[in-house]
């Protein structure tokens, strides 16, 4: 009786070990979609900055709108602390020791997405501009908290 106890017992870590490991992919999983998702609406923008793509201040208004909108959600889908799973990520630990600091970041971003919007109606210098601001947003999370 004891040894099938143990056995239960030890079926039971294992799934519980696997359960959580499961959760914290889902994470992982979702917050990299999300920066996908930022990324889907962003790159359209580069590829004007660029000159690949001709200049459309409505679809940038439309994208930097989405970015605006999507980037509140990054605090929120990095609220788990995934860096003792093991598990693959480009996310870095510090994220997680200076939450607020990580937060105050993604507000930038949310901010210079709005900036972006607006300047739209001020012609394509004054947008390039904003853009370039948002981009520098993005790399300066990045520089801190994600893995090259
Ligand atoms: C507040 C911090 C923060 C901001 C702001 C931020 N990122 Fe990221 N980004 C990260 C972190 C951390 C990762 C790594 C996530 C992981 O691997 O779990 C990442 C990953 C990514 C990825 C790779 C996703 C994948 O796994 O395929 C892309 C693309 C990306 N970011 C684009 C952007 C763009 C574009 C912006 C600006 C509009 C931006 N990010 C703003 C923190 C940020």
């Amino acid at each position: 009786m004891i040894r099938i106890a143990t056995i239960f017992a030890l079926l039971l870590g294992l799934c519980s070990t696997s359960w959580a490991d499961e959760r914290t992919q889902k994470a992982i999983d979702a917050r990299q979609g999300l920066l996908k998702v930022v990324a889907q609406y962003f790159g359209p923008i580069v590829g004007m900055a660029r000159g690949q793509i001709p200049y459309d201040p409505a679809l940038i208004e439309k994208n930097a709108g989405k970015v605006a909108q999507l980037a509140p959600m990054i605090p929120d889908l990095f609220a788990m602390d995934t860096s003792a799973s093991g598990l693959t990520s480009d996310a870095k630990a510090g994220i997680w020791a200076d939450y607020a600091d990580f937060s105050a970041k993604a507000a930038t971003t949310t901010e210079r997405a709005n900036a972006l919007v607006a300047a739209t109606a001020e012609g394509q210098g004054a947008t390039m501009k904003a853009f370039g601001a948002l981009g520098a947003s993005c790399k300066n999370c990045h520089e801190s908290y994600r893995q090259k």
